[in-house]
């Protein structure tokens, strides 16, 4: 090293100094997906997509959430596999273990921890008035149990284990946000801290997404009907049969008439995969009443495909490679654990345990 080299470069303890004060006052981010299945279009451009901006900007912890998915009783086998799965997907979109921390949640038992503390300050009226736990009573009636009333506190005590400020999620979970800024001001009015900031629901865009799914109504969900979803890992074949068979009607009749709920899916899955002039030609055709839902539809397919392509190429060799994904999830746990256990020794000398 010359002279002048050794004056202007800073040594190394310099440096990690200065990294350490950067990351301290970074906002901290964190978010999850459930192992229920294979990541479709809704959770990338719901959720995946602000990760992948997100870990090169934040303090990001990114965590598979499969305590969450034990409400529907998945068998082992069934779990392993999907767990593995969706770290896989995580992975060949380009999460990246050394930008983020990347964790399975089950990992991290003191998520568990918080939750029991969380829960004894969440009320059983607020929980029974929560949007998806009215949708899951519905949906599965003799599956009433405990854990998906209290989805909200566990979803909270995630996010608060390590004081995020920003949550990457779609539009669905904002309800669950709010929850999450309900018992963090609690815990902290109660125990007269400071320890949780209010975390904001966050996606680079305008608004928060919500992806529609191909059976005319509703989102693009993993436990839909058959063909709602087009999943990363579809093959061309099975993304052109799924976009052909959505459903349409027989075209406007009157120029500039406003569009029924399924043709105005098509438009807004188009306005995320095609090119603006793509979405301009179809939208004057249909304005004008010339458009031929099948060339829309055949476009859309085409379109879908060129986007997942590349990913479902990479899923796919991400998938075999076992201690790629085994190294991946052992970084994140010890990185997860440092950040919870910080947080867990705040709320517990709150609470008054330690003597
Ligand atoms: P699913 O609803 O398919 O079971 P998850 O509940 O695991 O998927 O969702 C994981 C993330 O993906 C959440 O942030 C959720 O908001 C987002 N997400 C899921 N479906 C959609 C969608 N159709 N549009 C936008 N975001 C979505
Ligand atoms: N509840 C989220 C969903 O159903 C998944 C999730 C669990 C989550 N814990 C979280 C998302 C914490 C963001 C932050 O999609």
């Amino acid at each position: 090293m010359n002279h002048k080299s050794r004056i202007i470069s800073p040594s190394r303890p310099t440096l990690h100094f200065i990294a350490r004060f950067i990351f301290a006052r970074m906002d901290r981010v964190v978010s999850g997906i459930r192992p229920t299945g294979r990541l479709h279009l809704g959770n990338y451009f719901g959720a995946l997509k602000n990760f992948l901006q997100m870990q090169h900007e934040h303090q990001c912890f990114f965590f598979i959430a499969d305590y969450h998915s034990l409400t529907t009783h998945p068998n082992p086998q069934n779990l392993k596999g999907n767990v593995r799965t969706v770290l896989a997907e995580y992975l060949a979109c380009g999460l990246d273990p050394d930008q983020c921390t990347l964790y399975i949640q089950s990992d991290l038992p003191q998520t568990a921890e918080l939750y029991l503390l969380l829960n004894m300050h969440a009320y059983v009226g607020e929980l029974e008035r929560s949007t998806t736990f009215k949708d899951k009573v519905r949906q599965q009636p003799d599956n009433v149990n405990a854990g998906l009333l209290t989805y909200p506190v566990l979803m909270a005590a995630d996010i608060l284990i390590h004081r995020a400020a920003k949550v990457p999620v779609g539009k669905d979970q904002e309800q669950h946000l709010e929850m999450t800024r309900t018992f963090g001001n609690r815990f902290n009015r109660i125990y007269k801290s400071d320890i949780f900031p209010e975390p904001v629901a966050f996606n680079f865009g305008k608004q928060l997404v919500k992806v529609p799914g191909l059976d005319g109504s509703g989102k693009m969900g993993k436990s839909e009907g058959e063909g709602n979803a087009i999943f990363l890992s579809d093959a061309p074949d099975v993304i052109r049969k799924k976009v052909m068979r959505a459903v349409t009607d027989s075209g406007p009749t009157v120029s500039n008439s406003p569009k029924p709920e399924a043709i105005q899916n098509l438009f807004t899955l188009m306005s995320i995969v095609s090119k603006p002039e793509t979405v301009k030609y179809f939208e004057e055709a249909y304005n004008n009443c010339s458009i031929r839902y099948g060339d829309m539809k055949k476009q859309l397919a085409e379109d879908m495909v060129v986007f997942t392509t590349p990913i479902s190429e990479k899923i796919k060799e991400t998938e075999a490679d076992t201690s790629l994904l085994q190294k991946a999830i052992s970084i994140g746990k010890e990185k997860a654990h440092q950040s919870a256990n910080e947080t867990l020794k705040l709320v517990r000398t709150a609470i008054g345990f330690s003597v």
